[in-house]
């Protein structure tokens, strides 16, 4: 049976990035899947400085970002849930349990702590961890399929040795997760495709950009050495990653996008790149003005599919206590 779960920061407007490195997959998956749990993880997101004054706001535009993407939740039936991580109390109940199994050597080690810290500057108890939070959001529904981007696998392995250690100390209850890595698993930033595109500045297309700031974004991307309009992730970087943005909007293989822009310069290639996003976003941005239009109907999708969320959770939470001999 396949559980899907997966989730998102309140951390900053959605980009192009976690569009193609795992909404487009969620979409995909939460037909086939026999259950499907999209969450707006707004535990995690305060684990790094945020504004608490814009806060809801933040979890609500992530919430319309989904559901324009065509996450689909059915809570009525047996189709996608959609919530907001802090309405499931359970998960943070679970990641108080996986504490007392988890060391913190598998925790200071991983690369996006790190990278937190170096950024942040700030070294709270939450953000260390952080990773044990994501295990049991997904181990609370006994998920076994978890699409993210690439930048996510060290998570999925910790969540793998979670459920392991917690196996062999507690008896057989937690399933093998495995990650589904989308063809947009890494979209790199428009300014330095060194480093994966992110939710600030010019570095990444939001979903909600209008057409003159996509237009803009693309002219100033930086390109590479020569002219031509190749895939050499080694050579041309900055290329190779405006060519797979092209390719997974616009449905059409790199191969002929490289043909079709031979002995043609940057500036047209970009140009036309620029047109795709637009028109990709168009529908998407229409899509998402009618949910913000319809604010109860929104509200109705969240509080039925977490209320649905806790009675699945809080029956894992009792398998795992009474394992554990607290109940
Ligand atoms: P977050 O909020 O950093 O990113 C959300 C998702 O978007 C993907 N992503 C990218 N994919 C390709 N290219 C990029 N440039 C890019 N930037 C972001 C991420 O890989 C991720 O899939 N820890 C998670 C949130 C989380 C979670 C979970 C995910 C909490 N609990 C349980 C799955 C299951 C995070 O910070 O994602």
């Amino acid at each position: 049976m396949v559980k899907v779960f997966s989730g998102i920061r309140p951390s900053g407007k959605l980009h192009l990035g976690n569009y193609l490195g795992a909404i487009k997959n969620w979409i995909e998956l939460q037909n086939s899947a026999q259950q499907s749990i999209f969450a707006v993880v707004d535990y995690h997101g305060i684990t790094t400085p945020y504004d608490p004054k814009t806060y809801q706001q933040q979890i609500m535009d992530v919430v319309l970002d989904y559901l324009a993407a065509g996450i689909d939740p059915d809570p009525s039936a047996d189709g996608p849930l959609l919530i907001r991580q802090s309405k499931v109390p359970q998960h943070t109940e679970l990641a108080w349990l996986f504490n007392t199994i988890t060391s913190i050597g598998w925790l200071d080690r991983l690369p996006t702590y790190k990278e937190q810290l170096e950024k942040t500057g700030v070294n709270n108890m939450a953000l260390l961890d952080y990773p044990v939070l994501m295990a049991a959001d997904i181990l609370i529904y006994k998920s076994n399929l978890v699409p993210v981007g690439e930048d996510q696998l060290p998570h999925i392995d910790l969540t793998n040795e979670i459920a392991k250690r917690f196996n062999s100390l507690f008896g057989e209850t937690l399933p093998v997760v495995k990650p589904h890595l989308a063809e947009g698993f890494r979209i790199m930033s428009l300014q330095d495709p060194t480093k994966k595109m992110s939710k600030t500045g010019d570095e990444g297309i939001a979903l909600s950009d209008d057409p003159d700031t996509i237009r803009t974004k693309i002219k100033k991307a930086v390109t590479d050495s020569g002219k031509e309009v190749r895939y050499d992730e080694k050579e041309k970087p900055a290329i190779s990653n405006l060519l797979t943005i092209y390719h997974l909007l616009s449905g059409k293989e790199i191969k002929t996008l490289e043909k079709k822009y031979d002995g043609q310069s940057y500036v047209e290639f970009k140009n036309d790149l620029a047109e795709v996003v637009v028109n990709f976003l168009k529908p998407f941005q229409e899509k998402r003005k009618k949910f913000e239009d319809n604010p109860d109907r929104v509200m109705e999708i969240l509080t039925k599919s977490e209320e649905k969320a806790r009675v699945l959770a809080s029956s894992t939470l009792k398998e795992i206590k009474e394992r554990m001999g607290l109940e």
